[in-house]
C-alpha cells in the first residue's frame, strides 16, 4: 500500500523521546509511520510501541509495514482516548509519548477527502471517516458569526467576516457541496487586490475548517495532561506543532507543569501548593534545519517541544 509522507524533525523527535531501548513508547499520530519506524529501530526486542491514528488508511498501511513485529500495537482511535486505552491495555506507565500534529500528505493529496482547495471534491475534511461532522455541515448550517469566528481564530484570515457573509448568501441559493463551491465563494469574497500576492486565497479558510471539523485544538488541549499522567518518572513527551494556535497550547501547558508558584508576591509563604510535575527540555522550540526545509517545504512551520516528567 502506497503512503507517501515525508517525516518532519525525525531525528530530533526520536532522539528526544527515546531514552530506554527496552521501554514502552507511544506514537499518537502514526500517519505514514516515519517516526514509528525510527522509534522501533531504537528499541530492542523487549521494547514496545503503541501507535494511534484515527485514520483507517494510516492503520492499514502500518499493518502491512509492521506485520510480524510483535513489539507493535496499532490502535485506530482518536488520541484523546490515550489514558483510557493504555489503562485498558495494562500498558502504563510508559517511557515516552510523541505527537506530530495535523494531517498527513496522503490525506491532503487524496482529492476525495476534501482537504484540498486545489482539487474539486465533496466538502468532507474528516480525518476519521466515522465522525459525523463534516466541512459541508459546518458551512451549510453554522451561523454567520460562528463561521466568521472560526475562520478568524483558526485560519487567522483577515477577510473572515466577508467570507462568512458570502458563504451564508450563497447557501441561501443552494447548499455548498464541494471544495470547488467553497473556493469560488472565497474568491468572490476576498478583494482582487488582496488575492494578487501571498498564498492561495482559500488556504486559511480551509485550515480553519479542518481544525473545526476535527476539533484539533480541543483534542490537543484534552490529551496533554493525560499524556503526562501516563508517563513514568523520567519519561518524555515530544510534540511537533504546525501553527501558532497549537504551539501556544503546548507551550502554555508545559509551562504549567513547571509548577511555578502563583501566590501574590506579598504572601510570605507559598499557599498555592504549586508542585513541579515536569521539566521542559526545550526552552526554545526546536526548528527544522534550512536543509530540511529545502527538501520538505511542509517542515517550514514545524516546532518541536519536549518535556520530561519528574
Ligand atoms: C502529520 S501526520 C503524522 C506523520 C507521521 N509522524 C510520519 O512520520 O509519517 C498526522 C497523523 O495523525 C493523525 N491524527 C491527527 N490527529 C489525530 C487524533 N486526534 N487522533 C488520532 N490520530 C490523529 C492523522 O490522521 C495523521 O495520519
Amino acid at each position: 500500500m502506497d503512503f507517501q509522507h515525508v517525516t518532519v524533525l525525525l531525528n530530533e523527535t526520536v532522539d528526544g523521546v527515546v531514552t530506554d531501548p527496552s521501554g514502552i513508547y507511544v506514537d499518537c499520530t502514526l500517519g505514514g509511520a516515519g517516526h514509528s519506524q525510527r522509534i522501533l529501530e531504537s528499541l530492542n526486542p523487549r521494547g514496545r510501541l503503541i501507535c494511534f491514528d484515527q485514520d483507517e488508511h494510516a492503520i492499514r498501511h502500518a499493518q502491512e509495514l509492521f506485520s510480524g513485529d510483535e513489539r507493535v500495537l496499532l490502535v485506530k482511535k482518536n488520541f484523546e482516548n490515550l489514558e483510557k486505552t493504555l489503562e485498558e491495555l495494562g500498558l502504563q506507565p510508559v517511557q515516552g509519548i510523541m505527537f506530530d500534529l495535523g494531517v498527513s500528505s496522503p490525506q491532503l493529496d487524496e482529492a476525495e477527502r476534501g482537504f484540498s482547495y486545489m482539487q474539486d471534491a465533496p466538502l468532507d475534511m474528516r480525518m476519521d471517516a466515522q465522525n459525523s461532522m463534516t466541512a459541508k455541515e459546518i458551512v451549510n448550517t453554522w451561523r454567520e458569526e460562528e463561521l466568521a469566528q472560526i475562520i478568524w481564530n483558526y485560519g487567522e484570515e483577515r477577510w473572515a467576516k466577508r467570507i462568512a457573509q458570502f458563504i451564508v448568501q450563497k447557501r441561501q441559493e443552494r447548499p455548498l457541496e464541494t471544495t470547488g463551491d467553497l473556493v469560488s465563494v472565497i474568491k468572490a469574497a476576498v478583494p482582487a487586490a488582496a488575492r494578487r500576492d501571498g498564498p492561495h486565497p482559500a488556504k486559511r479558510t480551509f485550515q480553519a475548517l479542518r481544525i473545526a471539523v476535527n476539533d484539533e485544538l480541543g483534542v490537543l488541549d484534552r490529551v496533554l495532561d493525560q499524556a503526562l499522567r501516563c508517563l513514568d518518572r523520567g519519561g518524555r513527551i515530544a510534540v511537533i506543532t504546525f501553527h501558532s494556535l497549537e504551539d501556544r497550547i503546548v507551550k502554555e501547558r508545559m509551562k504549567s507543569w513547571l509548577g511555578r508558584c502563583t501566590c501574590p508576591p506579598e504572601l510570605p509563604v507559598c499557599r498555592c501548593g504549586a508542585k513541579a510535575l515536569a521539566r521542559v527540555l526545550t526552552r526554545k522550540p526546536i526548528f527544522p534545519s534550512e536543509e530540511e526545509i529545502e527538501k520538505n517545504p511542509r517542515a517550514r512551520s514545524a516546532k518541536l517541544r519536549i518535556a520530561e516528567k519528574i
